[in-house]
């Protein structure tokens, strides 16, 4: 069992692993030189049948399905190749119409999550390549998957997932990548600008580790509410949901993620004094997209504020707007959309534990929670 060095709970350590952990997942599988990404020997899977891939399922459960969510964006943006995603649990019963020739990824930070591993089985039956994205060596889910796509963030001790999740969107978007190199998708100087994005995000964690006091304050702040609203658009929704679950598992405050336009069609009815609203509210400036979906989440966030609702926002370095709208503001470094979850989900996992320990929680041992569910 790893010690908890100079930290007094295992959660704060990961929390702060983060930068090492994303460091050992990317650097070994990118060459910025010759603008490659590296992932033959571990996917096992031919170029002739990635290239033949018309849709892709992922499964997964709790933490790690959210990191498949934001997969889901990441590969329908990058490959235009359609993915779904399920929870584990449910995926035997919708009897999954997929076959040979498909592709399912299962994602598991423990590697031996019962529903996980009976969804792989099910998949497998029907004919599905699997790849496992774990973060144990030789896990149960890893040794029968066709490909393994290690994690490196290094044991997770603490029951709420933090780096794990973290290292996994980074494997999904290495996947992406390599992907695309197979099918011709990117030019070598493309290739190239999105491995120095995947590079550069250690050191973005470990500035955005800096707003740990803020996100300290914060916790002070809002210790005692008893219902929190976490709302994201596009790939940041499924930041919101993991904000929202990290909060559950932790400090057993009821919370909810939701999609930011989605709000306006009823829960925004709950919104008032009583009911925070932690809003995932970054700014890609150099995609006008994101620019879009930035104004319409400030118009969002406005509404909430009119209806006495506080508004914590998640927001980009250098946004000037936002802190004269919102309650408080925590910045995050300035990133490409698809990567920018590796670095909004830092200040929730950080807000998530200070409230739990304000609340005189045991925040690496939350009540009827294990690490690793191994029965259905
Ligand atoms: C839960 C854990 O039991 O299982 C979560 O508390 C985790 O943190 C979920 O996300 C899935 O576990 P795994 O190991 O399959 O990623």
């Amino acid at each position: 069992m790893p010690d908890k060095g100079k930290f007094p709970h295992y959660m704060l350590k990961e929390i702060f692993d983060q930068p090492k952990g994303l460091r050992d997942t990317i650097e070994p599988r990118v060459s910025l030189d010759d603008a490659v990404v590296r992932l033959e020997d571990e996917i096992r899977i031919g170029v002739d049948d990635l290239r033949a891939l018309r849709r892709i399922n992922i499964v997964a459960s709790g933490t790690s399905r959210h990191a498949g969510m934001a997969g889901q964006y990441m590969i329908q943006e990058l490959l235009n190749i359609p993915v779904d995603v399920d929870y584990a649990s449910e995926f035997e019963y919708r009897n999954p119409l997929i076959g040979p020739g498909e592709l399912t990824i299962v994602i598991t930070q423990s590697g031996e999550t019962a529903d996980t591993t009976a969804a792989q089985r099910e998949a497998k039956a029907k004919g599905s390549k699997t790849i496992a994205i774990s973060n144990v060596i030789d896990s149960t889910i890893a040794r029968e998957a066709d490909g393994v796509l290690y994690t490196h963030a290094g044991p997770e001790i603490s029951i709420a997932s933090t780096k794990a999740f973290t290292a996994q969107m980074a494997v999904l978007y290495l996947f992406a990548l390599y992907l695309g190199q197979v099918r011709g998708k990117f030019s070598k100087e493309q290739r190239r600008a999105h491995i120095k994005e995947l590079l550069s995000l250690p050191e973005k964690v470990e500035k955005t580790l800096e707003s740990s006091t803020a996100c300290e304050e914060i916790g002070k702040l809002y210790y005692k509410f008893e219902d929190f609203l976490f709302v994201g658009r596009a790939i940041h929704y499924p930041v919101a949901m993991d904000g929202a679950l990290k909060l559950k598992e932790v400090s057993y405050i009821h919370a909810e993620g939701y999609p930011t336009g989605e709000t306006k069609h009823g829960p925004i009815a709950m919104v008032d004094e009583h009911l925070p609203v932690v809003a995932i509210a970054t700014c890609d400036k150099n995609d006008f997209g994101s620019v879009l979906r930035y104004e319409k989440n400030v118009s969002n966030i406005e509404a909430y504020k009119k209806q006495l609702g506080q508004v914590i926002a998640i927001a980009t370095e250098g946004d000037s707007l936002l802190p004269n709208i919102v309650d408080q503001v925590i910045f995050v470094p300035q990133a490409p959309e698809l990567l920018s979850p590796i670095l909004e989900i830092i200040p929730l996992q950080l807000i998530a534990y200070y409230i739990t320990v304000k609340k005189g929680l045991d925040v690496d041992k939350p009540r009827n929670l294990v690490k690793s569910v191994t029965l259905e």
